[in-house]
């Protein structure tokens, strides 16, 4: 096999030169030929408004539906693109009839933003949240189901956890959960934020009730990309959280547009009747959407196991180069359980406001996460991520004066 030369990979991707770009995690950036292709299609749009929305754009989303659904593992009926997965759990969060009284369950290390979303929803249909303890260090998947099905009640409606941890990178036994719910017959909601590339993942198989996900983070695609995968039985069980002309697929339009054949067929607008009924917002940019076949192009150049592949060479270099400030490993090492986030623990005493600054002042982008209980540095080391940049990490922390040298080294 030939080797990747990731230099070049890294060349084609817009980055600004005078930044260590260590937070792919929160957002990724473009690819040239991502951006090349969603201004294209911007361009387009400025041009003839009212050609593109009503001529261009549907062939184009059915074809961005059709080649997102086959890279998740999913089929094009079942597929709702939404701005994002905030939006995607909102719509499930806001548009799920839930039997009251019972709780929502989730893990005690879910996205405050979606737990906000959550403690709506269970005050709305008068329900309550409750968190387990998720053993975030271990090696063994099945420690995290039995810690999920421990805490599993009669009372349980919902249970909500990430597939890939926001604060630490570690990866959820999503497909083990889901089952160990749905014998209970309990409804499950996965966050899968970081998931698409960062794991190879399949949609069907995880076989969660609805599935939601960025794919502006690790695919690369523009901001403005996520989606929502309805999981089989759950077809009619939402209500969509923006009314518009989707909300009668038969009422409208008339005539030439009347709509085919049955809530799946594919309509005239690139959905289907029911895809529509929850995705269209009326008129808004959904160029994103229609760049992300370029997303899923650009890295199947280099093939989606030769990516991960090198950003676990990545995370064993971060391993050994931050592990030896003696900052405690916050992510475990075991294949499986991490991927392209790693996580430190920093010392005790340390101020994340003046750790944010100092770190910014020397141009190094990384989040500093406050946790209940530690402050942690989580890397994220994407296949451009260089080994440089790790080193420049560890050069700064040292400067700043992060890192223990009495502790352990890491383990
Ligand atoms: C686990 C998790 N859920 C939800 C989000 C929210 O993502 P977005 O702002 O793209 O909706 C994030 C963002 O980092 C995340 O890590």
């Amino acid at each position: 096999m030939n080797r990747i030369d990731w230099a070049a990979a890294r060349a084609r991707i817009i980055l600004d030169p005078t930044v260590t770009m260590l937070n792919t995690g929160s957002f990724g950036p473009l690819p040239v030929p991502v951006f090349d292709r969603v201004t294209e299609l911007r361009r387009m749009l400025a041009a003839g408004p009212t050609n593109f929305y009503v001529r261009q754009a549907p062939p184009l989303l059915w074809e961005a539906r059709e080649r997102t659904a086959a890279f998740l593992g999913t089929t094009p009926q079942r597929l709702v693109f939404t701005s994002n997965v905030s939006a995607a759990i909102n719509l499930v969060a806001s548009g799920l009839t839930l039997n009251a009284p019972g709780e929502i369950l989730m893990s005690d290390h879910e996205y405050g933003a979606m737990i906000w979303c959550w403690e709506r929803a269970a005050q709305r249909q008068g329900l309550t949240v409750r968190t387990f303890a998720l053993p975030t260090m271990t090696n063994d998947p099945a420690e995290i189901v039995r810690a999920a099905t421990a805490a599993m009640t009669p009372r349980t409606r919902v249970l909500f956890f990430s597939h890939v941890l926001s604060p630490t990178g570690l990866v959820l036994p999503a497909k083990e959960l889901c089952a160990e719910a749905r014998r209970r017959g309990i409804t499950t909601v996965v966050d899968g934020a970081h998931a698409p590339v960062l794991i190879p993942l399949n949609v069907s198989a995880v076989n969660a009730d609805f599935y939601c996900a960025n794919l502006h983070k690790w695919l690369l695609a523009p901001s403005g990309a996520g989606f929502l995968a309805i999981g089989p039985g759950n077809e009619d069980r939402l209500q969509p959280l923006h009314v518009s002309w989707g909300y009668h697929a038969d009422k409208y339009p008339i005539g030439e547009l009347a709509q085919s054949t049955g809530p799946d067929a594919r309509d005239v607008y690139g959905s289907t009747p029911r895809t529509r009924f929850l995705e269209f917002e009326g008129t808004r940019d959904f160029c994103p959407w229609l760049a992300v076949p370029a997303a899923i192009d650009f890295q199947s150049e280099y093939g989606f196991d030769a990516i991960r592949a090198r950003v676990a060479e990545l995370a064993e270099y971060t391993r050994r180069t931050i592990g030896a400030l003696g900052l405690p490993l916050a992510t475990p090492a075991a294949p499986g359980l991490s991927g392209a986030m790693t996580a430190f623990e920093l010392p005790r005493g340390t101020s994340a406001p003046a750790l944010r600054k100092g770190l910014w002042a020397r141009r190094v982008e990384i989040p500093v996460i406050e946790r209940p209980n530690r402050l942690l540095l989580r890397v994220s080391h994407h296949f451009y991520t260089t080994e440089a940049e790790i080193d420049r990490l560890a050069e700064v922390l040292r400067e700043i004066g992060i890192l223990m040298p009495t502790s352990a080294t890491a383990r």
